[in-house]
């Protein structure tokens, strides 16, 4: 199911300015069980050769908390979670997801950064990037690239 965020008509806004666009938007995988679900999902394409980032919103409908704790991708020698504490952005060890809640990664937020990269993801391809979790199963997302300047709440 796709994720209902607090900003529902935003993001319904977003959906369907995104339709003109030609690309569809985020890919949206549930995880039989879990409860967790991931929505939202993006990569800028990178201005660098060697990094880029990528968000996404993972969505707990189950009754217990949760943590993001480790990330891999095929593009990716490394991937890291890092959390933006003011001006600077910091490494996390893991991220909480909150029973009935949801963890946002986000454009100036929270965030995957991408190291190492094996080669330079292009506006409209896919990049798999696997999560895994203190808890629940890993779940595997195909994340869309995007524009650099994209921005989700305008589908631009
Ligand atoms: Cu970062």
């Amino acid at each position: 199911m796709r994720h209902l965020a607090l900003a529902t008509a935003t993001v319904l806004a977003g959906a369907l300015a995104l339709a003109g666009c030609g690309s569809s938007g985020s890919g949206s995988d549930d995880a039989a069980g879990t409860g967790l679900s991931v929505g939202s999902a993006y990569m800028p394409q990178p201005v660098s050769d060697s990094m880029a980032a990528g968000f996404l919103v993972i969505t707990n409908n189950g009754g217990a908390g949760d943590a993001l704790t480790r990330v891999t991708s095929d593009i990716a020698g490394q991937v890291t979670v890092h959390r933006t504490v003011g001006q600077t952005m910091e490494e996390a060890s893991r991220l909480d997801i909150p029973a009935h809640g949801e963890l946002v990664l986000q454009s100036g937020g929270n965030h995957l950064m991408f190291e190492q990269l094996k080669r330079k993801p292009r506006e409209g391809e896919k990049v798999t990037v696997e999560l895994r979790f203190a808890k629940a199963s890993p779940i595997t997302v195909d994340v869309p690239v995007k524009s650099p300047t994209y921005n989700p709440k305008t589908g631009h």
